[in-house]
């Protein structure tokens, strides 16, 4: 059989054959049957706008991996700072490689002083930690002018360590200006996931001491969310980049598009969602309402995954560990019988709806003392891994600059009518 199809321009009866390549067919290649014509996908969602070696990704079997390793493995028995080497550099790090890493990534945590007075204190006193966080990842990039020799390996490399070494500080670092709170500078002799609790809840006591499961826990949340291939965000950060804008303009733009309830933002609005059902006895009216169109279940449903998100299925588990040290969350017998409402129904299934990664970790987050504010913050430390590691690929690439075609539905040519006479 020949890995190839066919296809005919019915006006004309011309015919083209065309190979499939890695399962796609080159738009580049059609378009010789059909010049001046565009493919009409709006939000992308039948294209593909890459060649990827980072992340497999098959939504009808609910399989994720990261450079060939199944999340599952990964989430059981890597660090967050493992996977992200991994996303960046493609293999898993040896011993040697892994120390340099993280001593690497450990001793760039710091940010500029001018910085944490100047910029942190502009910020109205009760300013969103995303918009901060997203406006100081932009605003890095006066600070680093180098960032835009984007040929350069050795600089790009230099401003994917101190952006994945940077985030927690800055993270922590809005939640802290929010609070009122003291900005607690890194400690270089704590883990990556350790630092980042100790800048959130560090208080008067000479070390802050993160719990053994929760720190676990936030470390398989960072990994839960390091990367999902051409995801809206990575898709941002990757269309800016493809300007080749500097990477720190680029991953500010993955983290506002992250910022949006229909992704990132999900985490948050679940919660919300929750606090507005606010009791059992109501569950069913709310999904009655969802099913006529009045709101969305927030935390289900996905563009790619048809099946149950491998990533909610870990979480789920993780949700356990958790609530065995924390208590468990009031919220989360609510989000379990609103799951098992849903995955009956005949609107669900028919629609392939199944909880995403979004559904229950912000039932985490806040049992471990997260504002929900906070939620997509969180979300943000681990993807910056993955926006990172797609921006190099796609520089190494040297793609083109993204720049779709449109299909115009507007008014033929008119003439200019002064404003008097209209
Ligand atoms: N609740 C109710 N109905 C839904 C939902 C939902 N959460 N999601 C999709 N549908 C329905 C939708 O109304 C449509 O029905 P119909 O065919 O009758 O018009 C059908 O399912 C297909 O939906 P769609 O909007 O065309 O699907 P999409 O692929 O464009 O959108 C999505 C994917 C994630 C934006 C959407 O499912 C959604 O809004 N979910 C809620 C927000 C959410 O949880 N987002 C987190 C995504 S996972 C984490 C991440 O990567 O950010």
């Amino acid at each position: 059989m020949a890995d190839s199809i066919t296809i005919t321009d019915n006006r004309s009866g011309e015919s083209l054959e065309i190979p499939l390549t890695n399962g796609g067919v080159d738009a580049a290649e059609w378009r010789k049957l059909l010049p001046g014509m565009w493919f009409h996908d709006p939000g992308l969602a039948t294209t593909s706008n890459a060649e990827s070696a980072i992340t497999y990704l098959d939504g009808a079997n609910g399989v994720l991996r990261h450079r060939g390793y199944p999340i599952e493995q990964l989430a059981a028995q890597s660090t967050f700072l493992e996977v992200a080497y991994l996303l960046v550099h493609g293999e898993l790090p040896t011993a040697e490689q892994h120390d340099e890493w993280v001593h690497t990534i450990t001793h760039h945590t710091y940010i500029h002083e001018n910085f944490r007075k100047r910029f942190f204190e502009g910020f109205h006193f009760n300013a969103h930690p995303m918009g901060m966080l997203t406006s100081s990842v932009a605003g890095l990039s006066t600070f680093y002018p180098e960032a835009k020799d984007i040929e350069d390996p050795e600089a790009r490399h230099a401003q994917i360590t101190r952006l994945i070494a940077k985030m927690p500080t800055l993270a922590a670092g809005a939640y802290r200006y929010s609070k009122g709170m003291p900005f607690v500078y890194p400690d270089n002799d704590l883990d990556y996931t350790s630092n980042f609790l100790s800048m959130m809840w560090k208080v008067a006591e000479p070390r802050y001491e993160a719990d053994e499961v929760l720190k676990e826990a936030l470390n398989t949340l960072f990994i839960l969310h390091a990367d999902h291939e051409q995801n809206c965000s990575t898709t941002a950060a990757r269309t800016v980049g493809s300007a080749h804008a500097d990477p720190y303009s680029a991953i500010s733009a993955g983290c506002a598009a992250l910022y949006g309830p229909r992704h990132g933002g999900a985490n948050e609005a679940v919660l919300n969602m929750l606090d507005e059902i606010g009791s059992y006895d109501r569950i069913d009216d709310f999904i009655e309402g969802v099913k006529a169109g009045e709101q969305r279940l927030m935390g289900f449903g996905h563009r790619v995954y048809k099946s149950y998100d491998p990533r909610a299925a870990i979480i789920k588990d993780t949700a356990h560990k958790v609530f065995e040290v924390t208590g468990k969350n009031p919220r989360l017998d609510m989000a379990l019988k609103l799951e098992e409402v849903a995955l009956s129904d005949e609107y669900f299934v028919s629609r392939s709806l199944y909880p995403n990664v979004d559904f229950y970790s912000g039932l985490i987050y806040q049992s471990m003392g997260f504002p929900t504010s906070m939620f997509t913050v969180l979300f943000a430390i681990g993807r910056t891994a993955g926006w990172l590691a797609h921006w190099q690929e796609m520089l190494e690439q040297n793609s083109r600059i993204t720049r779709p075609r449109q299909l115009y539905v507007g008014p033929d040519e008119r003439d200019y009518v002064a404003i008097g006479d209209r």
